[in-house]
């Protein structure tokens, strides 16, 4: 058989990973500033990840959710204090799409309404909604098709409140910082004017913390820095370091139904405890302040490169815009430094490292860029 040959993919087979580091099958080394995309949240194998995994491992695996399963109480628990919603309510799944998929329901079920307002450049996923919510046409099949979704232009305040008054608005969609749509940092005053249309037409502010939460921003969720509270926050990617986990964080006035969600896998044995193993080294290792000062770091250095167009972001979800003469350098970085990095199109270097990457290697990343950019 062969594979559903959708990706294309860079020649390169890695075997051995730890850290911010991964090494391919020759044993060549790899600075790591992509993380499987901005999944490697605390490092690559790092030992009490390993360690929390395999224990539970050779315990029990997975059990549905049929049976009590203490491991999410505790996961609930350690959630609600490193990200300072204690008040709100966890339910968990297996990836972002279906993280979306289900806020997106459950805001419909919640209010009664369907027309959903998304972004233009955003991404959600691709599963139904999700990817009926995402602006790239491409990608969205025929039977996914459906005009219960306004997309607005970023940050038009004035579209927002017209669309508000001129129609039955169920949920507004947005990522606290775009992802795939090139690293688009969301005002302060732009979440702040959701935020209170919402609670003025009783509509939900779903954050879409998919990419740009679980610190790496430097706050838990992007959307902090706002200083607005969102309905339902939805979450995957670093969650699990690898662990394929996701979940989304529902606030006090929702109120759950037997059978209203539900899912096999989410919440099994073995995604709580590469969850909470994440948490863990969050909060010990004080990653998220690494992430915010390591950041502030690359951000200001980088913006002092001529040659770069734009640098945006906060934390450690940076864009670096280059002009179409400088498209080659993401491949360079890779082939001739050997340093992995994302991109969004057309010129935009992705950085999505692990959150515990150091100065150390921020520098030789810098300097590596430094050097391309002069050839
Ligand atoms: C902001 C955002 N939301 C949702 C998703 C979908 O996540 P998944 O691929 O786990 O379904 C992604 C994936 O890139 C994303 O960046």
């Amino acid at each position: 058989m062969k594979l559903f040959d959708v990706y294309p993919v860079n020649d390169i087979t890695i075997t051995k990973a730890q850290g911010s580091n991964v090494w391919d099958d020759k044993g060549q080394e790899y600075l790591d500033l992509y993380g499987g995309h901005a999944v490697i949240s605390i490092g690559h194998t790092h030992p009490h990840y390993v360690k929390r995994l395999t224990d539970q491992l050779s315990k029990v695996g997975f059990y549905s959710n049929s049976i009590h399963i203490p491991l999410q109480k505790e996961l609930a628990e350690k959630l609600g204090k490193v990200s300072g919603k204690e008040d709100y309510q966890l339910f968990l799944v297996n990836s972002g799409a279906e993280a979306n998929e289900n806020a997106l329901k459950l805001a419909s079920f919640y209010n009664g309404r369907k027309k959903i307002i998304a972004f233009k450049k955003a991404f959600h996923g691709r599963t139904s909604l999700a990817v009926a919510a995402t602006d790239n046409p491409k990608i969205v099949a025929p039977v996914n098709e459906t005009d219960n979704v306004i997309f607005l232009p970023w940050e038009d305040q004035a579209a927002l409140e017209k669309t508000f008054q001129e129609n039955e608005i169920s949920s507004v969609i947005i990522e606290g910082i775009q992802g795939v749509g090139g690293i688009n940092v969301a005002s302060a005053a732009f979440l702040q004017k959701i935020r209170s249309l919402c609670d003025q037409y009783n509509a939900v502010y779903i954050a879409d913390s998919v990419q740009c939460g679980y610190g790496r921003s430097g706050k838990f969720f992007s959307h902090d820095h706002a200083g607005v509270n969102a309905d339902i926050y939805t979450m995957a990617k670093g969650m699990g370091n690898g662990f394929p986990i996701g979940g989304i964080i529902i606030a006090p006035k929702f109120k759950p139904v037997y059978g209203m969600l539900g899912t096999t896998f989410g919440g099994n044995h073995l995604a709580c405890a590469a969850a909470l193993a994440v948490l863990e080294v969050i909060e010990q290792e004080g990653l998220m302040a690494n992430a915010a000062a390591i950041g502030e770091y690359l951000i200001t250095e980088l913006k002092k490169i001529p040659q770069v167009k734009e640098v945006r972001g906060v934390g450690l979800m940076i864009g670096i815009d280059l002009p179409d003469e400088l498209a080659h350098v993401k491949k360079e970085l890779l082939f001739k430094h050997k340093i992995f990095t994302g991109e969004a199109k057309p010129n935009v270097i992705r950085l999505l490292p692990s959150l515990a990457l150091n100065k150390e290697q921020a520098d030789h990343f810098l300097n590596a860029f430094k050097k391309e950019l002069a050839n």
